[in-house]
């Protein structure tokens, strides 16, 4: 064990030299920071030119009459910050290269602090710089990341200036391919966090998985520091304790109480402060165990049916990135209108904020990294950068208690380098997290003698089994929906995690009920039969139509009814209700009766 931890050790310190991101201090939105959001300068660079002599992150100036600085920033070119940039100018809609960004700010130095800038989330590759000095590169456009200042700060002028790159590269997670549109930018909060000298760098405070009336964690100083005295209070459960560190600055948390438990129907958090000498952070904790038993899901000890649907980040009538707490209102809004208990929120993690209303509305939650299709599982980098992204998404997530899935992978297909990708990947996530469960979304089913049949070696190592397919789209039913018969040998839960078809609101070029008219009667006859057949399965715990709403794909360009959007929602790009919504509506109201009978 020692070896590895050495050899993990100098990993870290070797990319931290060569300029990596840190892995981001948890819970920014709970400590002392400051947004950075705003008007920010650019430079649309498709070429890459501000790269080379052209240096734009010198952030040059002309000074003298014949000084010639070709690629400066100026006060009229700007974007906002969060935001996806496809959507704010028409010249970059399908844009896939780079784009400059630079935000000016100032900062009244304090000797006894330390600085970081945060982002949420920035798509896809992108290089930090402030005031001239390059701070190191960030890949991937989902999870959050933070570079330290606290040595480069300056009392005026100070300019963070960052390089962002949407294109799509082979060896990416996701790689080349993917059905959703690839918006490119600073598209999450960015913040500039202060802490003390010493301050809580991570914790996790959840509920002991076998015993609920108790709470267990820990909470992480940012150095190896023994003997600290760390304060935890939850007043509401009359927490008011000190616990100290130990020689590797982390200290252990432990504490019987009679708590009530987060539940969909009363999802009930408390108010949490940690802090360390006068350096503080406020949570939300909920707590909830959550565990498979033979085929089923328990929550809390009970079984429980998931009611879910499929949600991208994605505002359709704005035709952007979803990146506020706005935003998130409106997505989890809609699932809690649709009766939901459960989204599965596709196929990248999401920003915390649509993590925080699912908590808050009380809905459970998938999250998944993406390791999505046409992964390039031969190249040896690919299967660190997933694992960085699992580690970077559960440190952010772990104390959400709604968050009840990581998700590995979506749609891959085995090979000798994928399997071993997806059950390291599968390790590793019971390793960080052992109080959650671990799923992927297989859609290779092999169906045989009027069976379908699961079958796929990785399903051995995770514990919820998701299954995509598209029977009455993609595929025609094998039989009679309710006749179809499914097996499977790994005595686990599964969710049905993608089903639906494909329909124009309010569709009347051609009422004919056929596929090529993308009906909404089509679509009913879809999802009626889907539940016909769920109905028959038994080792099956969840239900997720494939999608909450169309969404923007450049691998939907059918020109008379896509136009560039997936058209599998149950609401149109512009939030209205298809036929498709009430048939699943249906579906779960008689769910929710069938629970408050028992
Ligand atoms: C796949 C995939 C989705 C995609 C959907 C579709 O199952 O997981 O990302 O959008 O099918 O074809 O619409």
């Amino acid at each position: 064990m020692k070896s590895k931890g050495l050899l993990s050790f100098l990993l870290f310190f070797i990319l931290f030299q060569l300029g990596y991101a840190q892995t981001s201090m948890i819970n920014v939105y709970g400590r002392n920071s400051e947004q950075l959001n705003g008007r920010w300068e650019t430079i649309i660079d498709p070429f890459d030119a501000g790269i080379g002599w052209r240096a734009v992150y010198k952030d040059a100036k002309p000074t003298g009459k014949n000084d010639f600085v070709e690629y400066s920033f100026i006060e009229e070119n700007t974007l906002n910050v969060p935001g996806d940039y496809n959507s704010q100018l028409p010249e970059l809609t399908y844009y896939e290269s780079s784009v400059w960004y630079k935000k000016k700010f100032s900062h009244v130095p304090d000797k006894n602090e330390r600085l970081f800038i945060h982002f949420g989330a920035v798509n896809y590759i992108t290089d930090v710089y402030f005031n001239g000095k390059k701070l190191g590169r960030h890949e991937g456009g989902f999870t959050p990341f933070q570079f330290e200042i606290t040595d480069l700060i300056k009392e005026n002028g100070n300019a963070l200036i960052v390089r962002v790159n949407n294109s799509r590269v082979k060896n990416g997670i996701p790689g080349f391919g993917f059905d959703w549109f690839n918006y490119g930018g600073i598209t999450r909060d960015v913040h500039l966090i202060k802490t003390k000298k010493v301050f809580i760098e991570d914790y996790k405070i959840q509920l002991d998985p076998d015993d609920k009336s108790h709470i267990i964690g820990y909470a992480k100083l940012n150095s190896e520091l023994a003997g600290q005295k760390i304060s935890i209070k939850i007043p509401e459960l009359k927490i008011d304790e000190k616990i100290t560190t130990n020689d590797k600055g982390s200290a252990a948390i432990s504490l019987k109480r009679k708590i009530q438990l987060w539940t969909p129907e009363q999802p009930r958090l408390y108010n949490a402060g940690l802090s360390v000498e006068n350096d503080s952070i406020n949570d939300r904790i909920g707590f909830r165990t959550i565990k498979v038993d033979g085929t089923q899901i328990l929550l809390n000890g009970k079984p429980v049916f998931l009611r879910g649907v499929n949600i991208h980040e994605e505002i359709p009538q704005r035709k952007t990135r979803a990146y506020s707490d706005a935003d998130a209102q409106v997505l989890i809004n809609w699932a809690k209108e649709l009766g939901c208990n459960f989204v599965r929120l596709v196929h990248y993690p999401h920003n915390e904020y649509t993590i925080k209303q699912a908590e808050e509305k009380g809905l459970m939650v998938w999250e998944e990294i993406p390791v999505y299709q046409g992964i390039d599982f031969a190249d040896s980098t690919v299967k660190n950068k997933a694992e960085l992204m699992l580690r970077e998404v559960i440190k952010r997530d772990k104390n959400r208690c709604n968050v009840i899935l990581w998700s590995i992978a979506n749609e891959t297909s085995p090979s000798k380098e994928r399997d071993k990708t997806l059950v390291a990947l599968a390790k590793e996530a019971k390793l960080l997290d052992p109080s959650r469960l671990v799923t992927a979304a297989f859609n290779n089913v092999s169906y045989h003698d009027y069976k379908m049949e699961l079958k796929d070696s990785v399903m051995k190592y995770v514990d919820v089994i998701g299954i995509n397919e598209y029977m009455g789209w993609y595929t025609d039913w094998p039989k009679d929906p309710e006749k179809v018969e499914w097996i499977s040998n790994f005595n686990k839960p599964m969710i049905m995690s993608e089903f639906g078809g494909e329909s124009v609101y309010n569709n009347k070029i051609d009422t004919a009920v056929k596929a090529s008219a993308w009906s909404e009667d089509y679509v009913v006859n879809i999802y009626n039969n889907q539940i016909k057949m769920f109905k028959k399965i038994p080792f099956l715990q969840g239900v997720c139509p494939w999608v909450l709403a169309d969404f923007r794909s450049p691998v939907r360009m059918q020109s008379t009814y896509q136009k560039g959007w997936n058209r599998k929602g149950l609401l149109s790009d512009q939030g209205d209700k298809k036929k498709s919504w009430y048939t699943m509506k249906a579906y779960y109201d008689q769910l929710k009766k069938v629970i408050e009978i028992q």
